[in-house]
């Protein structure tokens, strides 16, 4: 027996992605897959006929929120329901993987639960859950990237001028406090061949801009069209070769794999941007042995040095946890150090959460959550000055802007700086379109963007 509404060709299909980068992508993965059986995206979840939940494990409350849109999700189900419309619910990504079954014993809602190593099954999974739920948390030995289709022209154009690549995925690194390694698996990176063919694909469509990325992206060592071994560096400067990617980005990495060859690459690459995200997590080096990292404070700041002289405008931006078990004022009061010591340009920065299976949620030395909450907040102050003076050191300055998208305001185009920035411009001038590179004279700054005149509407690139 086949599903019946498996035939008709106007189905409508709501993806929500919560998490990392890697879930943008997989979210886009799994829309490709979909279109090939007649779903159509839709952004409005009332008119679908499928939801995914593309799930996130990484810290409770982000697995909380999907146990609460779940709930949400089902009452528009039930609704549906009533005028007669069937809706099928997916829960994919890291909870998934991570829970399996649980989620379906919590909400039985839900017809199927699919880990992310298992997307380009997607269309058979949904055709048995027609039947009965099903629960697919394998790690398959077939590489799903061999399967996944890669977007076709119309959908790459509709999602803009730039794209993430996932080149690398899983994690080997197992640090004392992290889910990836259990709910990714472990490292893989994909053939250079076959990530050139799908940038290739996305600079036809029109993508100015890529972020290849990766759990450990830096980690990355696929299998050259020589047959060697190639490592990140040479896999970035093979996709500066294709015609039309005007910007390069790798995220995210890890300190110990930053070689001498890719931070070169910072000095040798001009379509690589000078911006590295490069997570460090405490800055004090107990907790840095404690949470397994391998490196300590000076290590990371020798890496820091060694970026910067590669390429003397580089911003960085990091990740922190604070409240890691053990953490003392005194380990605090060190990240804060290695903060004033760096100055970021941006930072993500997390209250510790303990989470079922890794070997810190077990530590007996854990930190009051009034603590914890005290501590980012100090955290979050200091970056925050450091990022505000980042930004107005740009006023009065001209820079190069890739226009991504429209602006805030009627006649405004918003693009972003080689550092991340967003910059918003009166695009009345004329001539500048979407996917440009324009040169800007950034004239203001307000908390979140940064203001910029076009004065030559010539495009660059
Ligand atoms: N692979 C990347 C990041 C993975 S997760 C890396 O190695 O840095 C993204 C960020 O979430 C981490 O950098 C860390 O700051 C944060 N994070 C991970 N596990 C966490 C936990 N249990 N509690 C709080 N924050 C966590
Ligand atoms: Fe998690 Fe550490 Fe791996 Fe990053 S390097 S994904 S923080 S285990
Ligand atoms: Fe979250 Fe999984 Fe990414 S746990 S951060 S969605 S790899």
């Amino acid at each position: 027996m086949r599903d019946q509404d498996m035939d008709h060709g106007d189905r409508k299909v709501f993806i929500k992605s919560y998490g990392c980068q890697m879930n943008v992508y997989d979210g886009q993965r799994m829309a490709d897959v979909l279109a090939g059986q007649g779903y159509a995206e839709t952004t409005r979840q009332e008119e679908a006929d499928l939801v995914i939940l593309n799930t996130c494990h990484i810290r409770e409350k982000a697995v909380d929120k999907v146990y609460s849109e779940l709930g949400r999700v089902r009452e528009i189900k039930d609704a549906r329901a009533g005028e007669g419309k069937s809706t099928r619910i997916v829960v994919a990504g890291c909870v998934a993987q991570a829970e399996g079954a649980e989620i379906q014993r919590r909400q039985t809602a839900v017809d199927l639960v699919v880990g992310p190593q298992s997307y380009h099954r997607l269309p058979e999974l949904l055709e048995r859950s027609a039947r009965r739920r099903v629960v697919d948390t394998e790690f398959p030995v077939e590489d799903k990237f061999g399967f996944l289709p890669a977007p076709d022209r119309a959908r790459t154009l509709a999602r803009g001028v730039t794209a993430f690549l996932t080149v690398q995925e899983g994690c080997d690194k197992f640090c004392a406090f992290c889910v990836v390694p259990y709910t990714r698996g472990a490292e893989m990176s994909r053939p250079v061949a076959r990530i050139v063919a799908e940038a290739e694909a996305l600079a036809a469509a029109g993508v100015r801009e890529l972020t290849v990325i990766g759990q450990n992206v830096n980690a990355y060592h696929g299998e050259g069209p020589d047959g060697r071994v190639w490592p990140l560096w040479r896999l970035l400067a093979r996709l500066a070769e294709i015609p039309g990617v005007a910007r390069l980005r790798y995220t995210t990495s890890h300190p110990n794999d930053m070689d001498r060859e890719l931070i070169a690459a910072h000095r040798d690459l001009p379509q690589l941007m000078p911006y590295l995200h490069l997570p460090v997590q405490s800055g004090s080096d107990r907790v840095l042995a404690a949470m397994n990292r391998r490196h300590d404070a000076r290590a990371y700041l020798d890496i820091v040095a060694a970026v910067k002289a590669a390429r003397p405008d580089i911003a960085l931006s990091s990740d922190f946890i604070v409240g890691f078990p053990g953490e003392t004022d005194a380990d605090f009061e060190a990240t804060m150090d290695l903060i004033d010591a760096v100055r970021f340009a941006s930072v993500y920065s997390f209250k510790y959460s303990p989470r079922p299976g890794t070997p810190a949620a077990d530590a007996a030395a854990q930190v009051p959550e009034p603590v914890k909450t005290e501590r980012l907040l100090a955290l979050q102050a200091r970056v925050e000055e450091h990022r505000q003076a980042f930004n107005a050191a740009m006023v009065g300055r001209r820079t190069e802007i890739l226009l991504e998208r429209k602006g805030r305001h009627d006649g405004q185009l918003a693009g972003k700086t080689p550092w991340l920035q967003t910059v918003q411009v009166d695009a009345s001038a004329g001539g500048c379109r979407i996917g440009d590179i324009v040169p800007v004279d950034i004239v203001g700054q307000s908390t979140n963007s940064l203001f910029g005149r076009i004065d030559s509407v010539k495009a660059v690139a």
